[in-house]
This record gives structure tokens, sequence and C-alpha cells, in this order.
């Protein structure tokens, strides 16, 4: 029988790059898949190609989610929650980088609420039907980029209305450093039985992301120059699918993947003080 066969899987971003390659090899393993998608003619159409490429006929569908809106991640968790009973996969792939500081709807900065308090609301929205799949599998795409968000966060400053925004890498570093330590807090808040929670680096990946210019004039010479050493959304995606469907991390939680293999992430993502008032934080910021 296929690894997966008979569970459901969210993935946001599943309609792109990394995300769509995930959503077409856990299809393939079998389960039921969930596209979380912002736009929908892009979803229609990734829904066909997970269909065909996984042959996964009837087993795929589209809800969509705007993560730079709650009020479209409680529309989303609602829709999911109305047709599904259980969810057993979460995969928080959905992200990006932008290079102008743009306020979302509820007044936060872009890339602050879609990579990370998006997740974490759709995360916490979508607690009990995860309580109802244990043993459940929170996944979270973070970066090697959190490296570079050397001091840590700015408790004072998570909406980056102080700071130089610059081209807005800095921003996008410490996303991702939040991913990790909102998997390390959520992981420690979860009985491994039920829920576990793991954090992956996909690789230097030719995808859609930054294509746009989205790290302005710089992005837009260095990353055709550099794109040919990426790895492609396919192989990107393996350890997305390796920490979805192996049972070799079966009750791992916590962790960081590289590769498929668990590796220290940078002092910074260590800090279980930091995750905790992360947390904390977060949660204020999305009751709405
Ligand atoms: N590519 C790399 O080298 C690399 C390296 C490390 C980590 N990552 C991480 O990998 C993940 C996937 O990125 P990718 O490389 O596959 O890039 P991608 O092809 O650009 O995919 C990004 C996905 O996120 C979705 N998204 C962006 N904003 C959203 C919003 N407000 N609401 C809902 N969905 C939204 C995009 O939707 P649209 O198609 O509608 O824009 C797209 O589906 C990201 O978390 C990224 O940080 C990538």
């Amino acid at each position: 029988m296929s690894a997966l066969a008979g569970k459901v899987v969210v993935v946001t971003g599943g309609n792109s790059g990394i995300g769509k390659e995930a959503a077409i090899g856990i299809a393939r393993a079998g389960a039921h898949v969930v596209i979380a998608a912002r736009n929908p003619a892009k979803a229609a159409a990734a829904l066909a190609e997970v269909e065909s490429r996984a042959d996964a006929r009837g087993r795929v569908e589209t809800i969509p989610i705007d993560l730079a809106s709650f009020a479209s991640v409680h529309a989303f968790a609602d829709a999911f929650t109305a047709e599904h009973e259980r969810l057993d996969i979460l995969l928080n792939n959905a992200g990006g980088v932008l290079r102008k500081r743009i306020v979302t709807v509820d007044g936060h900065e872009t890339q602050f609420q879609v990579n990370h308090l998006g997740h974490f609301l759709l995360t916490n929205l979508l607690h009990d039907a995860l309580a109802r799949g244990a043993p459940a599998r929170v996944i979270n795409v973070s970066s090697f980029a959190h490296t570079t968000a050397r001091n840590g966060l700015d408790f004072d400053d998570l909406d980056w209305e102080r700071r130089r925004y610059g081209r807005g890498f800095g921003v996008y570093s410490a996303t991702k450093l939040m991913n990790i330590l909102f998997t390390r807090e959520l992981a420690r808040r979860s009985d491994p039985d039920v829920l576990t929670a793991n954090a992956l680096h996909p690789g230097f990946v030719a995808s859609n992301f930054a294509r746009e210019g989205d790290l302005g004039l710089l992005g837009n010479i260095g990353m055709p120059l550099i794109r040919p050493f990426a790895i492609s959304s396919q192989k990107g995606a393996l350890t997305s699918i390796y920490l979805a469907s192996s049972p070799d991390v079966a009750g791992i939680t916590g962790q960081y993947f590289i590769k498929g293999k668990a590796v220290k992430p940078a002092a910074p993502a260590l800090d279980d003080a930091v995750a905790a008032r992360l947390w904390e934080m977060s949660e204020k910021l999305t009751v709405g």
C-alpha cells in the first residue's frame, strides 16, 4: 500500500515551485491533497497538473487562501473543516521575499504576515483537525537564509517599521528564523504521539522564488547568474516529501532538516525563550 494512502494533506503554496512538486510527490504516495493557494487560475492549473502527474484523479482539491489576510486564513480553515473531519499533514510551504515594504490589510509587514503569522494562525485554527489526524505532522518550510538573521529577532519592530527595509532580505531571513522557532515551540507544546513539527531548508531551488525582481536590481542581475546553480523544484521538494511520508521520522519533532537529515540550525533558532516569546506575541497579533 502507498505510504500516504487515505491521509489528508494541506500544502500552502501548492500551486508553484517546491510546493507544487511536494504536492505531486505526496499525491503520488496516495494522499488526498488540498492545494491552498491565493490565485484561483494558478490553483486550477496546479490541480490539473498534480492530478495528472501524480495519477491522482479525484484526490486533489483546491481551497483558496491568502496568507496576507487573517480573514482569508479563517475562511480557509472554515472551508477545510466543513469538508474534512481530520488533517494528517500540514505543509506550511508558501512564502517569499519582497523588495518593498507593503502593509497587509491587517496592518503588518507582508513577509512577516505571509511567511510567519499567517501560517501560525492557520496551524492553530487547524489544531483540532490535526489532533484528530494523530499522529499528525506539521512541516514548516524555512530556509538556510535564517542563518543571516544573526542578531535574532527585534520584538520591538517585528513589522520592520523602524529599521531600513533594504531589499527586504533582512525581513525574509528573520521570518525564516521565525519558522524554525515556531517549529520548536509547537513541538515543545505538543505530545509527539499526537503531533510532530519539523522545519526544513529545501536547498537553493530554481522555482518562481524572487523571479519577478522581488530582490530588486541586484536580484534582477544576480538571480539569472546564479540560477543555473540551483536545483530543480522537484529536487527541492524531496525533504518536504520525506518529512510527510517517511516512517523514519515518526515521533521525531522540533528538528530542522536539510537533504533529509536533521541538522543544527543557527544559534538564534535554538533559543527556547525567544521561541516561547514569539509564540505569545504571535498569539496576540492573530487574535482578531
Ligand atoms: N527557492 C529557493 O531557493 C528557496 C530556498 C529556501 C527556502 N525557500 C522557501 O520555499 C518555499 C516555497 O518557495 P518556492 O521556492 O517554491 O517559490 P515559489 O515558486 O515562488 O512559490 C511560493 C508560493 O507561495 C505562495 N504565496 C506567496 N504569497 C502568498 C500569499 N499571500 N498567500 C498564499 N500563498 C502565497 C505563492 O503563490 P503565487 O503563485 O500566487 O505567488 C507560491 O505558491 C518558501 O517558503 C520559500 O521561502 C525557497
